[in-house]
């Protein structure tokens, strides 16, 4: 079997990189559900197999948004960035992310990355220079982004559209067709006024863009019918440049004010990430490797608003680079996440947020829950009472009390020592059972290599009820008294059942798992190729570790208040 048939190419190693979340608050339970919960799964999954393989993110700290919080909370864009990195670090860390980098956009090597990316692409004459009239504020002395400019919608003549989409009709919208365009933070006039950019000819690489998607029909369908959609109707230059003061500067001769465009510069930002991880390393130019041996597999997970960036834009600028990129083999987007039946709404504070998670419960259940209701096709839905009896049910009962029982049963009857089990004395209760989750394992990771992570797990939770159906069935509480030798052959197999589920579970839930290991006595470290000890059978004989309880409880008054906390803001 092929570990990770992403597509029919073999690769010697897999790049993997999360999209770079903004600096502009934590996470949230949408979030993690998009682009970072399915790409750690992933990647533990290929480090499980042994596969060599690196993974990175870091936080985007540039754009508009950014400077008004800082300016908001009175501090500076720089402290905010560095303030609102340490926490999502933080978090991240807690929730079991398995970054190898995780970088910053606000510093010095992505500056230079990205100054260097656009002065190869000027150099060959890559850019169109533009120049445009845009609305500046003399009252705030800059020029403004769209969606900080308002006025009243040319089409329905709603008050307050935006200036790149009026939300009363749905119209999408540019700035000088407003009727009386005004400042939307202090409704003051704007003025028109020239300004020159460079543009990236996003049509140039129309044909090549075409070429790459259909070299992969194995792509999701989502990502696929955008990018035909984007170009059936063409793909027009899009700016890479802006006027602000935040952001990286444009490394040309007389353009102080002039930054690049976020989209511009944050996708460079995982270039970035991977040549301060090669630095730390102590091989600075080890990051070549990665990005532009073609051996290297480039996968981006992201969540569906970031598709044109991932699939189209970066893609383009990788292509015009003078040197060879390797381009994305895969481009897993997510939907999203609904929360109790209702979309997220940061601004309202409909969210759950990472650290307040936390701050009340272990991460495994939550990654659990979210991976078996990932928005991998269509939009899903987390609910409180949903992840309690997640919890509960399946992390608990099917997983945890089979664990349990088959230890404690080792420890009470047999000093803890895997006991003496045979293909000789195998029946077909065992052979089938075996089999059954043998199965699961080879489903598990064929599904995994194809990012199918819910169906995974899904796999992944058969085999749980396979092994708690054998434990009944095999009945060891029964045998114990009539036939000691049959009731440790039975707990010898059901060991094998939860060897391979302590492999399956490992990426999902690796908090708990990564305890499993030791208490199975592994030698294999899980996450430097555990797959191969994992699919072996444990011999009798071996000393096992004392289990503790895996996964507690969530009693309604821990789950309540949540819910309640949600409702309350629905209503407000
Ligand atoms: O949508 C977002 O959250 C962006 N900050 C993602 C950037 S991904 C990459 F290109 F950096
Ligand atoms: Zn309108």
């Amino acid at each position: 079997m092929n570990p990770s048939p992403t597509s029919e190419r073999k690769f010697s190693r897999t790049l993997v990189t999360s999209a770079l979340p903004y600096a502009n608050g934590e996470i949230h339970l949408g979030h993690l559900a998009g682009a970072y919960l399915p790409a750690d799964i992933y990647v533990r999954y290929l480090r499980l197999r042994g596969e060599d393989v690196l993974y990175i993110c870091g936080t985007d700290e540039y754009g508009v948004p950014i400077t008004l919080t800082a300016e908001r909370q009175g501090i500076s864009p720089k402290e905010l960035v560095d303030r609102n990195h340490a926490s999502i670090r933080k978090s991240f860390a807690d929730f079991g992310m398995s970054f190898d980098n995780f970088s910053q956009t606000s510093r010095p090597i992505h500056t230079e990355t990205s100054q260097a990316f656009f002065t190869d692409l000027h150099s060959q004459g890559v850019f169109r220079q533009k120049t445009t009239e845009q609305f500046y504020s003399p009252s705030q002395q800059r020029f403004l982004a769209d969606r900080y400019i308002e006025g009243t919608c040319p089409r329905c003549n709603a008050e307050g559209a935006r200036g790149d989409q009026c939300e009363k009709c749905g119209s999408s919208l540019d700035p000088t067709e407003l009727i009386e365009p005004r400042n939307a933070q202090d409704g003051s006039p704007l003025e028109l006024r020239e300004t020159t950019h460079w543009f990236l000819p996003l049509g140039d690489f129309q044909d090549r863009l075409i070429a790459m998607i259909d070299a992969h029909p194995e792509w999701k369908d989502n990502v696929k019918q955008y990018c035909r959609g984007w170009f059936k109707d063409g793909l027009e230059d899009r700016a890479v440049t802006r006027d602000l003061g935040w952001g990286v500067q444009v490394p040309l001769p007389d353009h102080d004010g002039k930054v690049f465009y976020v989209w511009f510069e944050a996708p460079i930002g995982y270039i970035s990430s991977t040549r301060e991880w090669a630095a730390a390393q102590g091989d600075p130019e080890q990051w070549r490797k990665w990005w532009q041996d073609p051996e290297t597999r480039l996968v981006h997970f992201i969540g569906k608003d970031n598709v044109f960036f991932h699939a189209v834009m970066f893609p383009a600028m990788l292509m015009a680079h003078s040197e060879n990129y390797v381009l994305a083999d895969n481009v897993p987007a997510n939907e999203f996440l609904n929360l109790e039946g209702q979309k997220l709404s940061t601004s309202r504070g409909f969210a759950v947020w990472l650290p307040e998670y936390l701050e009340k419960f272990q991460a495994d259940p939550l990654r659990y829950t979210l991976a078996r209701n990932l928005p991998e096709t269509r939009d899903m839905n987390f609910t409180w009472e949903g992840f309690q009896a997640r919890n509960n049910n399946e992390l608990g009962n099917n997983f945890g009390n089979l664990i349990n029982r088959i230890f404690t049963f080792v420890h009470k009857y047999f000093d803890g020592v895997v006991p003496e089990w045979s293909e000789a004395m195998m029946t077909d209760l065992d052979r089938q059972a075996l089999a059954e989750v043998e199965a699961d394992l080879q489903e598990w990771a064929r599904r995994l290599g194809t990012f199918d992570v819910k169906a995974a797990v899904e796999a992944a939770f058969h085999a749980g009820q396979v092994g708690n159906r054998y434990f009944d069935e095999s009945a060891p509480f029964k045998t114990r008294k009539t036939d000691l030798e049959r009731c440790g052959h039975s707990l010898g197999v059901s060991l094998q059942i939860i060897r391979m589920l302590a492999v399956m579970l490992a990426p999902v839930v690796p908090f708990a798992m990564e305890k499993l290991w030791n208490w199975l006595g592994m030698e294999t470290a899980l996450w430097r190729g555990g797959w191969n000890e994992g699919c072996r059978p444990i011999p009798p004989g071996r000393k096992l570790g004392t289990p503790e309880i895996l996964f507690p409880r969530l009693d309604d008054e821990v789950i309540q208040p949540e819910v309640e906390r949600l409702k309350k803001l629905l209503e407000g």
